[in-house]
């Protein structure tokens, strides 16, 4: 595999409220918003066409602790990793309400036992993959937590923001609260090189996104959506870049790469689930989860809402242009 440099930039926005020189005005900001890189759909089918290679878009079916060794250093733009839970859960359990029928064999879990020695090994390979610019995005569960940040803090990675991802449902208890909460692990190489598209004015650490599930369909049972892969990918790549998922389970960084204008690589130790693999991304079209960063507007209704000074301020402004 070759090592790809970035090449293609435009110019980028400041991000700037321009209107600082006056007083503050809470939200005001908000109305003039633009990601850093508002690159257009034309200049996005560019940087993705530019940087392709006949080394991106494969699954591997083997150990990724292995795997990640033979792939070359400073390769991969964004690893986006969810494994497996360290539970006694094999991905077949009804806990999801789901038909464990249609759940297939071989999930690959980890003992809690061993979960530490398992973290530290994968996550031991990361830097040396990643450049300066890279990111790297760690789903957990909070029972693992532990395990995880102990293992990246020793790498030598910096966490930059600790997400909570919130879903609707959880399984049921009798003495204890339910669980509706995953941890999702931003991490980067150099704290002052790492490549950052702030597509939102205020992107909070909390994220609710649903969990859904298509009746009827075999797969494994861990499957993320996708509004919650591509939102790490748009914020943490850009067009062309390679992301790397040393978990693959039904491929849906696979499918979010692919219909985010981005390329792919990764692991996957179960073997059943290569023809669910390639189904799912036969499935997705080049592109179809993308939204040109150009067409990000202010919703200015919204905020007019939340803002109804900073609406009057900013009424007056355009008024002046
Ligand atoms: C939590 S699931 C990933 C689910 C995936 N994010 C999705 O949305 O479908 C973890 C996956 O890692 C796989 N796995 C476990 N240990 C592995 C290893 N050492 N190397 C590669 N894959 C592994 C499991 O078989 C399982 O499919």
């Amino acid at each position: 595999m070759t090592i790809r440099v970035k090449t293609f930039k435009i110019q980028k926005s400041d991000g700037k409220d321009k209107s600082r020189k006056n007083k503050y005005i809470a939200g005001l900001a908000a109305f003039y918003f633009k990601p850093t890189y508002p690159w257009t759909l034309k200049q996005t089918k560019e940087m993705y066409y530019e940087k392709f290679s006949e080394e991106y878009n494969k699954i591997f079916y083997e150990d990724c602790i292995e795997g990640m060794k033979k792939i070359p250093a400073e390769s991969v733009d964004l690893i986006i990793a969810d494994p497996p839970f360290g539970l006694k859960f094999n991905g077949k359990e009804s806990i999801y309400n789901r038909d464990s029928n249609l759940v297939l064999e071989g999930y690959q879990e980890v003992k809690q036992s061993e979960y530490y020695n398992f973290s530290k090994a994968w996550i031991s390979e990361l830097p040396r993959l990643m450049k300066n610019t890279s990111s790297a995005v760690i789903f957990s569960g909070w029972t693992n937590l532990l395990e995880v940040l102990t293992a990246v803090n020793e790498t030598g990675l910096h966490l930059m923001n600790h997400i909570i991802w919130e879903y609707q449902f959880g399984v049921f208890t009798k003495r204890k609260f339910v669980s509706s909460h995953y941890h999702i692990l931003w991490i980067v190489k150099s704290p002052k090189n790492y490549f950052f598209n702030k597509i939102e004015h205020y992107p909070l650490d909390i994220w609710k996104i649903s969990r859904k599930y298509k009746r009827g369909e075999k797969k494994n049972g861990t499957r993320l959506p996708y509004e919650l892969v591509s939102r790490c990918i748009h914020f943490l790549s850009e067009p062309g870049d390679v992301i790397l998922d040393p978990f693959m389970g039904n491929g849906t960084s696979a499918v979010c790469a692919k219909g985010t204008y981005r390329y792919f690589i990764g692991f996957e130790i179960n073997k059943y689930l290569k023809s669910i693999i390639d189904i799912e991304i036969s499935k997705i079209k080049e592109g179809q989860l993308f939204m040109p960063y150009s067409e990000i507007k202010p919703n200015v209704k919204a905020l007019k809402k939340k803002y109804p000074k900073a609406h009057k301020e900013y009424l007056k402004r355009e008024d002046l242009k």
